[in-house]
């Protein structure tokens, strides 16, 4: 008889009023930062902004390039800077927005699977979990962690062999 090994993914739906004075500024970062993106070929532009432990916040956009896959998305642009200037510092949240170029709303984007598995990477390195705010169109904001949306990931442990 097999045995059922589910990992479900939660995420919770806010108003953006509903979110706390810290949330609140997160967001505004990222959505201040959206088109701060090099985005001439998709036309698609999304920013990113990690807090760290310290308060410091820090602001990634997407950053295409002529030969596609050298681009890279905002998730990462941030974390990777985060990473390299606050080598210490805990991720405790990263809020990200998207909006095709010109446009005023957001859309309902989510992370890419790249950029899931990076931001597996600083959660299992901290061994404590990133928040994550997403923000959806009509003012409203997805909150979920990082380990919601890459269930039966692959971390240092999976290496080891004891994901
Ligand atoms: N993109 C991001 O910045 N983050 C994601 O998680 C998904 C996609 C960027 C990459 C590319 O510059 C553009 O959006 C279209 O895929």
């Amino acid at each position: 008889m097999a045995k059922k090994l589910n990992q479900l993914a939660e995420a919770e739906l806010f108003d953006y009023s509903e979110l706390s004075a810290g949330e609140k500024a997160l967001v505004d970062v990222a959505i201040a930062t959206v088109d701060n993106a090099y985005a001439p070929y998709s036309n698609f532009h999304v920013g990113a902004a990690v807090l760290l432990a310290n308060g410091e916040v820090v602001k990634g956009s997407n950053q295409e390039n002529a030969a596609y896959p050298s681009g890279l998305c905002a998730e990462r642009v941030a974390i990777f800077s985060a990473g390299a200037n606050f080598p210490k510092e805990a991720v405790e949240m990263i809020a990200i927005a998207a909006r095709p170029k010109g446009a005023t709303d957001f859309v309902k984007a989510s992370s890419c699977g790249n950029c899931r598995q990076a931001m597996m990477e600083y959660e299992s390195k901290q061994e404590q979990p990133i928040q994550l705010l997403f923000v959806r169109p009509n003012n409203e904001v997805m909150k979920t962690t990082v380990g919601d949306l890459l269930p039966f990931g692959f971390d240092s442990n999976s290496l080891r062999g004891n994901s």
